[in-house]
């Protein structure tokens, strides 16, 4: 891929985001490596799958976030990657491993920011018993689920979904959205001035 910028794509879960980043012709970016805190994690089998490096990095073997932070920072450097996509990434990172790749790190977000951050953001929607909910597409900051907003997408809440039905729906916007971000990030089209966020 000529001209493409190489990315690193951090999981710990099923990776159906990563795979749609793999799936993606166009995507202007290559995934040098795929990280994962879970060694069983299935984003793993489908980076392998895709001939793209991986490395488990596991909570547990390190004393402190910090610590754990800086051999994730030290992987993705070491791969040469620009930008970095947390795709189901279920760790914080430390400030300073955030700094190290500021505005230049994405997250994906099971909700409309600023609703429902942090985990089980999905069962938090349907437990309040909002009418909509969505997809949100961030850039990392030092808080959790709190950096500007790249871009969003509303999903509708539906009698009798439960959590598992609502993230599905979700997750169909998830794929699409978060592909288009990524492209346009790539190709230098997003511009972020504080927490305004500029599609060129
Ligand atoms: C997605 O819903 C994403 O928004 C959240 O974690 C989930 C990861 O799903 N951060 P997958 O592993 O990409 O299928």
């Amino acid at each position: 891929m000529e001209g493409a910028i190489d990315i690193a794509v951090l999981a710990s879960g099923s990776g159906t985001n990563l795979q749609a980043l793999i799936d993606t012709p166009d995507l202007g970016a290559k995934i040098r490596l795929v990280v994962s805190d879970k060694p069983k994690a299935n984003a793993l089998s489908r980076a392998s799958g895709a001939g793209i490096e991986t490395r488990v990095i596991e909570w547990g073997d390190y004393e402190s976030r910090e610590s754990f932070s800086n051999a994730v920072v030290d992987a993705i450097v070491d791969s040469g990657s620009e930008m970095v996509v947390l795709a189901g990434f279920m760790r914080i990172l430390s400030a300073e491993a955030v700094s190290r790749f500021k505005d230049r790190t994405l997250n994906i977000h099971p909700s409309l920011l600023p609703a429902f951050p942090g985990t089980d953001a999905v069962a938090q929607a349907i437990k309040h018993g909002v009418k909509v909910s969505g997809v949100t597409v961030h850039v990392v900051d030092e808080k959790v689920d709190h950096g500007p907003i790249i871009a969003q997408r509303a999903v509708p809440v539906l009698p009798g979904d439960d959590e598992a039905s609502l993230h599905a729906r979700i997750q169909v916007e998830e794929h699409d959205l978060l592909s288009k971000v990524v492209r346009a990030f790539a190709a230098g089209e997003i511009e972020i001035q504080g927490r305004e966020v500029i599609w060129r």
